[in-house]
């Protein structure tokens, strides 16, 4: 005689679904966004995204202090600056608004890793992550530039520096630069597979950033899989401690190629645009907003993202206490 195969035995109450699920998050495991502003006594939200903050250094060290009593384990720090130049010069200013912000929250959050993102764009008047000049990205040069500036971030106290840029060499370069100065424990987290997507719309908005032409000669095709897979390899030769994604939600195919070709930590990038989807379309009433968040996020850990970087890091660490 056949047994029944009943698979529904398994989801017949919330206890049951609770005790198999397979896949789990948890506040430790994200990362939280903020925009480091030069002016005082700033909080500003974007519109569109309610979780994308522009600080000022005493909002900053507020809401550093907040996520980590929620649980969250690390935030990434992005500057705003509206003195731009060609070679983006503010990048290496020694008392910036972000580098003293970095400092202050070392010191006020001793348990709180503190990541930077290391690109000119929010610097440069074309907009671009590196040095560009007659209409063309200068590789080698980007590179000197962005080593001395993980070295200034990593001297402040960040001891996670996340290279965006998406330059050949550049892992490999400011690797070396940060061993020789004494840095030889700060974290890479590189962004390795950095599409040229479209939805760093809300992102750019934050910077107030306008690109001249487009990122097409650095970040990748979206079209690409197995590039991806080589810009893995480069990375990690190069010596990256993490890997990341991005956007995260339409390359859940790369998540999982990282997950499967590595040996170190996947971090996945819930984008500004992907964010910001949900956020609209809940307001609309397309959605309920708090299951649409759950459900993406649950999808890029199922795909292998050990990390996720997203502007809902603080909702989802309540949400889950
Ligand atoms: C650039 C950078 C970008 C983002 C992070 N670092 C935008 C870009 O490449 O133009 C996007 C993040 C987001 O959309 O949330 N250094």
């Amino acid at each position: 005689m056949n047994i029944p195969v009943r698979p529904r035995r398994l989801r017949q109450s919330e206890a049951v679904r609770n005790l198999i699920q397979e896949t789990r998050t948890h506040p430790s495991q994200f990362i939280y966004p903020l925009f480091i502003s030069e002016q005082k006594s700033l909080r500003k939200i974007h519109p569109q995204l309610s979780s994308a903050l522009t600080l000022s250094m005493d909002e900053a060290l507020k809401e550093a202090k907040e996520a980590h009593q929620l649980g969250i384990k690390g935030i990434l720090l992005f500057g705003v600056s509206d003195k731009r130049d060609s070679r983006g010069s503010e990048a290496l200013r020694k008392d910036s608004a972000l580098v003293r912000t970095i400092s202050e929250i070392r010191e006020a959050c001793p348990g709180l890793l503190v990541a930077t993102d290391i690109a000119l764009d929010p610097y440069t008047d074309h907009g671009h992550d590196g040095l560009f000049e007659n209409g063309k990205i200068l590789n080698d040069a980007s590179i000197e530039v962005l080593s001395e500036m993980s070295v200034l971030h990593a001297k402040a106290g960040a001891q996670i520096l996340a290279p965006s840029d998406m330059m050949d060499g550049r892992i490999g370069a400011i690797r070396r630069t940060l061993d020789q100065s004494g840095h030889e424990d700060s974290l890479l987290l590189s962004y390795t597979a950095k599409y040229a997507s479209s939805m760093y719309g809300p992102f750019r908005e934050v910077l107030s950033s306008e690109v001249v032409g487009d990122k097409k000669t650095y970040q990748m095709d979206p079209a690409n899989r197995r590039e991806a897979l080589r810009e893995l390899t480069l990375d990690l030769n190069e010596g990256a401690d993490m890997v990341m994604v991005k956007p995260a939600s339409w390359y859940l195919d790369i998540i999982s190629d990282f997950k499967k070709h590595s040996n170190v930590p996947v971090v996945a990038y819930h984008v500004s645009g992907e964010c910001a989807m949900i956020e609209v379309g809940a307001k609309a009433g397309l959605f309920n907003r708090e299951r649409a968040i759950q459900e993406n996020i649950i999808s890029m850990r199922r795909a292998g993202a050990d990390i996720i970087v997203t502007y809902f890091a603080k909702e989802l660490a309540r949400a889950s206490i």
